[in-house]
């Protein structure tokens, strides 16, 4: 008994898979990958078996032959094809076996057999993943039956690219670390005061004026003493254009990855207020902004705003086909609408009942629109305020509550409250050995104990939680590789967050899989701040004001 169990253990610490696969069996043997091993695919699935002979070729140096008739009799295989009598695991489950001779890979739909190609790769030693030849190593992996599907249809990671614009090639850089853990949504934040990111060919002054800032504020000085801010003096800026974008979301689109782009509106428009002054309350001459917080200068509530909006939407529709568009929402302080006639007409004519109402009907606007486009809205909790879009689902942050009052509305949730999903907050408290960050603290530990479903909600509620994800806002996260420091290995316990059943979480062992993991990520060159695994000293709330 206690050797079978010490046997069982052996074996089972050759596998390192975050996230956690659902079942997974070790049966005996090993299978070993060699230039002669061939991949069988059926239709369906030939794409995913040339990926999958890309993904192993530059550190193996072997270009395996891709068929889809069965080789001769001795040859091993790596066999994969889709069964629609697989359901039961999902459109997003896999099975796979591997034995001595054989690897076969079984899904009911083409992304299950690419997240059963995502195992396969953390099967084998870590340089498997590296870009180079890698020599003298066998590329053994243990046998074992995995059956595996998610817990979660949303499990997201987002991206602030207009504080600071992340290039291309690390936007692509970072869909593939998501769809390598199994997340399948990049929530894309297109537009903020600092810079508007994607081109719009209809108004190209959002791009010629919104995407470039004069220069930086330095450091995290007091927000009310102006007499302690030093500005960098350096230009800062850059868009992604409507050809760049279109590689991206293709690139996203083979890697099984929904990009839902943000569009922020009333809020968080300074950018495009200076690109289009008529499209703020003052007619006065702003640029895009210098500095961090929540800014004053939001959009005018006019019906030549909606229109302006809405032809931008509609340029971001025939870019990004997935479901939802974000429109953004929250932070949009009413000082502005409260002093300017044409925002009180409104809300006269309107009979609204204040500033918060009359946000609503402008969320309402952009929902009618994007509904009648097919789409779904999608914004952060403040939409909530003055009366919730009827087709809107709701990106709940200041804590669960948001959520919580949607789902019970029948709205459809994903949650992101910044106590456990905030990437750009300290990962210790001894921030003086970090680089600087917003402030917060948000350890490993407690990223992993996040459960998406409040215990508030009954069954029913709870099926309108899509799932979670990942902030990483970059006030603070000036380049790709602070991107990766903030946001792994917060970002793999998350992902197990979202796929793993909640009963089969367990810390210890992911932090045990994690040591592995994370020679991995060292492979793919992700700058990730290795973790201090242990307590975690208690703390008061921390949630900084952004
Ligand atoms: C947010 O953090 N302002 C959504």
């Amino acid at each position: 008994m206690l050797a079978a169990l010490a046997l069982a253990l052996t074996l089972d610490s050759g596998f390192a898979v975050i996230p956690r696969p659902v079942h997974l069996t070790p049966k005996a043997g090993t299978f070993t990958l060699t230039g002669a091993t061939v991949i069988t695919t059926d239709a369906a699935s030939r794409a995913l078996g040339f990926m999958l002979a890309d993904y192993l070729f530059p550190a193996t140096g072997y270009r395996l032959v891709v068929r889809s008739s069965a080789p001769p009799r001795g040859v091993p295989v790596i066999s994969l094809g889709l069964d629609s009598t697989l359901r039961t695991v999902s459109d997003e489950g896999y099975r796979l076996d591997v034995s001595r001779s054989r690897v076969t890979i079984r899904a009911a739909r083409p992304a299950g057999a690419f997240y059963a190609i995502q195992t396969l790769r953390q099967l084998f030693p870590p340089t498997i993943l590296r870009e180079a030849k890698v020599a003298g190593t066998a590329w053994t992996i243990p046998a074992v039956s995995i059956e595996d599907y998610p817990r979660f249809s949303w499990r997201g990671m987002h991206l602030d690219v207009g504080r600071h614009f992340m290039p291309k090639e690390f936007v692509k850089k970072y869909i593939d670390l998501l769809a390598f853990h199994k997340m399948n949504r990049f929530h894309w934040h297109l537009t903020e005061d600092q810079g508007w990111r994607i081109e719009i060919k209809q108004y190209p002054r959002l791009t010629l004026v919104g995407a470039w800032r004069r220069e930086t504020i330095v450091g995290r000085p007091d927000r009310r003493d102006s007499t302690s801010w030093r500005f960098d003096g350096q230009p800062h800026g850059g868009f992604y254009t409507q050809d760049d974008i279109r590689e991206i979301v293709a690139y996203a689109q083979s890697r099984f990855v929904t990009i839902v782009p943000e569009i922020e509106m009333p809020g968080h428009s300074q950018a495009a207020i200076a690109a289009y002054p008529e499209l703020g309350n003052k007619g006065d001459t702003l640029s895009p902004w210098t500095r961090w917080g929540v800014d004053e200068n939001i959009l005018n509530p006019g019906e030549q705003t909606i229109r302006f909006y809405q032809n931008v939407l509609t340029e971001v529709m025939a870019l990004f086909p997935g479901h939802w568009i974000h429109i953004g929402g929250d932070e949009a302080p009413k000082a502005q609408w409260k002093a300017s006639p044409l925002a009180q007409e409104r809300i006269r004519e309107l009979g609204l009942k204040d500033e918060d109402e009359l946000q609503s009907w402008f969320t309402r606007r952009m929902d009618e629109f994007l509904t009648a486009h097919g789409r779904s809205l999608i914004g952060w909790d403040e939409i909530l305020q003055g009366g919730l879009a009827p087709n809107a689902t709701v990106m709940s942050w200041r804590g669960i509550e948001g959520g919580i009052a949607a789902a019970r509305a029948g709205h459809d949730v994903v949650m992101a409250p910044g106590s456990h999903t905030y990437f750009d907050y300290y990962q210790s408290t001894d921030t003086t050995r970090e680089p600087l960050a917003i402030g917060g603290f948000l350890p490993l530990d407690t990223v992993y104990a996040f459960e998406p479903v409040p215990a508030e909600l009954t069954a029913d509620e709870a099926r309108h939680v899509l799932g979670a994800q990942g902030q990483v806002w970059t006030e603070y996260i000036p380049d790709p590789k602070r991107v990766e420091y903030m946001a792994f290995p917060r970002a793999c316990a998350l992902a197990e967050v979202l796929w793993t059943p909640r009963d089969e979480r367990d810390y210890a062992d992911f932090t045990r899989r994690l040591a592995t993991h994370l020679a991995r990520l060292a492979v793919l060159d992700v700058n990730y701040r290795a973790p201090s695994i242990g307590a975690t000293p208690p703390v008061s709330d921390t949630r900084p004001s952004r």
